[in-house]
């Protein structure tokens, strides 16, 4: 396709705002899938992003489209995860487009990822085409949110499109606009072959498939491609377009957003970033920018049932050959038995993969409490990276301890922003600017890695009402006095409940886990201490009183039915709890004891 008859975008917007119908809207309206193979949410392709209503891949889509000066052209849409967690999927994607469609709920106005994902496209140099969403909507007021963009975002949003991707209406309108107001790629289709690997995914059928973004040169079917980060050679099997089901053709030129396959046999043997080439005559620029997704959190998956852990390691390995970000090794637990400690980019990646383990593959899961890697100096000048609480070495040999801290960009309504401040110094924060963008602050905190991972951006959304957006880069490891808090139920230690933390914070953070503890524990027929202790000493404790648990009596003789079910009922919580000496302890309360309030 000529040069100046592509356009290549990505939509972004704050979950909820519309993406993914306005996405599916601009399939629709150029035929680009029959209507009665159109289902809803065409991009969205996991049932888990269907279900949370995310995105979390990155999904792509050519649409061809004839405008109404009579010319065909090709438009492609990039679709991009709107989590922090992804940021960096985010950021690199973009890197691949030239514009974007900035979607804003016309009955909500400028919300927290609205401005996180928009900051992403100008540092991509975006054209932004700002669209007003929604507008079927009773409560839509087109013109306050219009000012609100040109406020806080800072662009021209008065002539905004006004549409409704619910009954269509604006649709046509927003496709000349992409056409008329965004950029035509650059490129030279001459120049040594230079692409971007955007994306890569495995597929059951196909092995890894790579998205990639034509940047100079042109790509046939048959041709040996090289990865310049690795130098692997691959001969190509197949290049395509995604329509948005996978189609192939025979050339990808410069501008064009596309597929290849070419037996590669795992996802980890590509680097998203990274320039590919041909193997012969190839480019020597390499494309800036290209870093790999380094996990952050770590936590152990243990099957409920010790009798899955096989079950358990197929399932692990299977997600880890799609996703190069997920890191995994063997962990054995007194507690817990057999199972693994896993790497990720942050807690949604986390709960994504120990979702799609249960649900997927149908194993109950235990799922300790999430950590970051401390660097451990011990007193023979060695180090180590403790990625696990339980690991933590013999106090005696050990010098001092360093946790890595992070640079964290909040922005936030004034009126949000004293809750804001509190929620940072709770979380040891160390404020290093404060200022103003539109009607918005915008703090950057120096926080602790381990203060974040956990529930702090629930918290924080919880108490701005969803309107702060936030973002964080890793900065240095720090020392400070850090310490392992162990947790004793019926007297026996619980490995899979140890965490580090603060020694100032420890009384507080172990009273608040005991407490938790205590109702997260159902009762049984005789009394059970819950300690909190710090080496050997205890710093907190409650008892959990002792119950008859005799569920049927309820029952009064009589239904038979009801009384099965009621002993199923119980049959099924069971399995998703473990024994811990002669104390059962449900699933959820690894994670849930250390939930802050
Ligand atoms: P994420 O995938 O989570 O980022 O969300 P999204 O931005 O893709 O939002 P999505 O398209 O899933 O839409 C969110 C909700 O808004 C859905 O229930 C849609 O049906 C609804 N919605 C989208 N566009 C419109 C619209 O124009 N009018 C009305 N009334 N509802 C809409």
């Amino acid at each position: 396709t000529e040069l100046s008859k592509i356009r290549n975008f990505s939509i972004v917007a704050h979950i909820d705002h519309g993406k993914s119908t306005l996405a599916d809207r601009l399939i629709q309206e150029t035929n680009t899938v029959a209507d009665r193979d159109m289902k809803e949410q065409m991009l969205d392709s996991m049932d888990i992003e269907r279900e949370r209503g995310i995105t979390i891949k990155a999904n792509t889509v050519r649409i061809d489209y004839t405008a109404e000066d009579g010319e065909d052209y090709v438009l492609n849409l990039i679709d991009t995860p709107g989590h922090v967690d992804f940021a960096y999927e985010v950021s690199r994607s973009m890197r691949a487009v030239e514009g974007s469609l900035l979607v804003v709920d016309s009955s909500q106005g400028v919300e927290a990822q609205t401005l996180a994902n928009v900051y992403h496209a100008m540092e991509a140099d975006h054209e932004i085409v700002p669209i007003l969403n929604k507008i079927d909507l009773p409560a839509s007021d087109c013109e306050r949110v219009a000012e609100q963009i040109e406020d806080v975002i800072g662009i021209e949003a008065t002539g905004a499109i006004q549409v409704s991707a619910k009954t269509g209406q604006g649709i046509r309108e927003t496709l000349e606009a992409i056409v008329n107001e965004l950029p035509a790629p650059k490129g030279d289709a001459d120049a040594p072959l230079k692409a971007m690997l955007v994306d890569s995914w495995y597929d059951a059928y196909l092995g890894v498939i790579v998205l990639i973004r034509i940047i100079d040169g042109k790509l046939k079917k048959g041709e040996r491609i090289r990865m310049m980060s690795t130098n692997a050679v691959y001969p190509v099997d197949r290049i395509g377009v995604f329509r948005p089901q996978m189609e192939s053709i025979d050339e990808l030129g410069p501008g064009e957003l596309g597929f290849l396959t070419a037996s590669i046999k795992q996802v980890r043997d590509t680097r998203v970033g990274d320039t590919i080439t041909h193997e012969k005559k190839g480019t020597t620029e390499v494309l800036d920018g290209f870093k790999p997704a380094q996990p952050v959190v770590f936590c152990g998956l243990f099957p409920v049932d010790t009798a899955e852990f096989e079950d358990l390691r197929d399932s692990i390995e299977k997600l880890a050959l799609n996703d190069a970000s997920f890191s995994y090794e063997m962990e054995t637990s007194a507690a817990l038995g057999f199972g693994f400690r896993c790497g990720f980019l942050g807690l949604l990646h986390l709960e994504v993969i120990r979702d799609r383990i249960e649900r997927e593959y149908d194993i109950d899961l235990i799922t300790t409490a999430p950590s970051v890697i401390y660097h451990v100096h011990m007193r023979d000048g060695t180090m180590i990276e403790l990625h696990n609480p339980a690991d933590m070495p013999d106090l005696t040999l050990v010098d001092h301890l360093e946790e890595p801290r992070i640079k964290a960009t909040i922005l936030v309504p004034d009126e949000y922003l004293g809750d804001v401040l509190k929620l940072c110094q709770d979380r040891r924060g160390i404020q290093e600017n404060l200022t103003y963008a539109g009607s918005r602050a915008m703090v950057v905190y120096d926080l602790p890695l381990n203060e974040v991972v956990f529930d702090f951006y629930d918290r924080l959304k919880s108490v701005t009402k969803g309107y702060a957006s936030f973002d964080y880069v890793m900065t240095e490891y720090r020392q400070d006095n850090l310490v392992k808090m162990s947790v004793l139920v019926n007297d026996e230690p619980v490995d899979a409940l140890s965490t580090m933390v603060h020694r100032d914070r420890a009384e507080m953070r172990g009273r608040a886990m005991v407490e938790k503890l205590k109702d997260l524990i159902p009762r049984h027929m005789f009394k059970i201490p819950i300690q909190a202790a710090i080496g050997g000493k205890v710093i907190a404790r409650e008892t959990l009183s002792a119950m008859r648990k005799d569920v049927t009596a309820k029952c009064y003789g009589g239904d038979a039915s009801r009384k099965r079910k009621l002993l199923d009922k119980q049959k099924k919580g069971k399995k998703k709890m473990r024994q811990f000496g002669r104390v059962d302890i449900p699933q959820e309360a690894f994670i849930n004891a250390l939930k802050m309030d």
